[in-house]
């Protein structure tokens, strides 16, 4: 059977960061709580002339630079930040990508799983169509209200994915285990700009969905845990991936690696690796837990934040940048959105994937992003932009594409 998945994966973020031990420092909290407790440093916060749509055009940009548009006849753009209650995010972001006409281009939603939905939806297409590339995007900014438990959790990050036969990344695997369940632990209602969250029954609704979907895939006869070498986990927030890496160590029996990263990763980890792991198992080895990189799929995320649907192929990107022994080895990925669906898959990853490493890019992205004060970013989370009159936005963005303002309650955007 012609192998399916992954050819080429991009990662974008916003202008700004939010820096947790400035947030710590004006709420008189101990920047510990946040760096361990939560496991993150830092989240990405737009600029007034950034969005879902943005972010999305500047992580599939560099896709289509590469390889062309050839064969793309859709896009599925997975999302729960959307711009507009009926187009699609995804057709502006055709439009600034110069995208063929002869496209299909959708909308996909449920909470932050929605992309794996995309994702399967498109190893469909082409496994009726091989010729056909699906070009899948997840795009996202996590927001909470000011002062609540969910507030340090947020971040904003968008992943291009192009899928195709014979792919240069990941082989996708046939069988997944699913888990769906109507519960209430986080959901936004149609007039909020903010999620609303129960956060204890959120933690335990993941780990539910975790067990459901673990379940299924054993039942649907896929791989026992002894079979696959890395996992990796929606990322709210890493300490979350750990919590979950804990969970399945549990049902699973198998003794795994539970340490994330102790601290900030240092600038400059494009070269020196992923400095502030605690302890670090090995494959080969028969004393102390598996590695199935934990720590290093969890680097860009503890930057980032939550980007809702995009933060399982953060994940997934920091491990690919980040892990050199992975040709051939067998991923277990676990999706997981509120409300909720949970789905856990496979895939193998092919030889030669090293050769597509984004990490001194996505590095330098992290990096060059602009600190808020906490003066300027309270300001900037309040800011609510009219829809009802015409609105141009301050030129902010370093970004290659913005959105410049609403013009006939139409949302506007151009490149940079
Ligand atoms: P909280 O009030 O920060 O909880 O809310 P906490 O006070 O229990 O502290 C959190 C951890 O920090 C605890 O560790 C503390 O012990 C530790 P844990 O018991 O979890 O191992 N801690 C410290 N550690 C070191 N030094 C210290 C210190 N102080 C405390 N000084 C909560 C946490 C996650 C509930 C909150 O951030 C929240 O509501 N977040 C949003 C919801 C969320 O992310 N849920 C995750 C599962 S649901 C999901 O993943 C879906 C989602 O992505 C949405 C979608 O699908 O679209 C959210």
């Amino acid at each position: 059977m012609t192998p399916i998945g992954i050819d080429d994966i991009e990662l974008a973020t916003s202008h700004h960061v939010v820096r947790l031990d400035d947030f710590a420092a004006a709420n008189g909290t101990d920047p510990a709580k946040f760096r361990l407790g939560l496991g993150q440093d830092e989240f990405s916060f737009p600029a007034p002339d950034e969005d879902v749509v943005t972010m999305a055009a500047a992580a599939a940009a560099p896709i289509i630079e590469r390889s062309g548009a050839e064969g793309i006849r859709t896009m599925l753009f997975a999302t729960e930040s959307g711009i507009d209650q009926s187009k699609a995010a995804g057709m502006a972001v055709h439009s600034l990508l110069d995208l063929p006409s002869q496209m299909r281009i959708v909308e996909v939603k449920e909470a932050c799983y929605s992309a794996t939905a995309a994702l399967q939806a498109a190893v469909g297409i082409v496994t009726r169509s091989p010729g056909q590339r699906v070009l899948v995007i997840a795009s996202d900014v996590a927001r909470y209200e000011l002062d609540t438990p969910g507030e340090p959790t947020q971040g904003a990050g968008a992943v291009a994915m192009l899928v195709s036969a014979d792919p240069e990344l990941l082989e996708i695997e046939p069988v997944s285990g699913l888990n769906s369940a109507d519960v209430d632990d986080f959901w936004r209602p149609n007039d909020s700009s903010t999620a609303i969250v129960d956060g204890a029954l959120s933690v335990t609704a993941y780990l539910d969905a975790l067990t459901g979907a673990w379940t299924d895939l054993s039942a649907q006869g896929g791989p026992a845990m002894a079979e696959i070498d890395r996992v990796l986990y929606h990322q709210p927030f890493t300490k979350m991936a750990k919590k979950a890496q804990v969970h399945l160590a549990g049902l699973t029996g198998e003794d795994l690696d539970t340490d994330i990263v102790a601290g900030p990763v240092p600038s400059g980890s494009a070269e020196t690796g992923p400095a502030g792991v605690v302890s670090s198992a090995s494959d080969s080895g028969s004393t102390g837990p598996r590695d199935t990189g934990l720590a290093t799929s969890t680097l860009y995320n503890r930057r980032l934040g939550n980007s809702y649907t995009a933060s399982l192929y953060a994940g997934l990107c920091s491990l690919l940048d980040h892990d050199e022994d992975l040709a051939g080895r067998r991923i277990g990925l676990f999706s997981y959105g509120s409300g909720s669906v949970g789905e856990f898959f496979t895939a193998r990853v092919v030889p030669g994937y090293e050769q597509h490493s984004s990490r001194q890019a996505v590095t330098a992205a992290l990096d060059a992003r602009v600190p808020l004060s906490m003066d300027a970013y309270r300001a900037l989370h309040a800011t609510e932009l009219p829809s009802a009159e015409d609105v141009s936005t301050p030129k902010v963005t370093a970004g290659p594409f913005r959105f410049a303002g609403v013009k006939g309650r139409a949302r506007i955007y151009e490149r940079s």
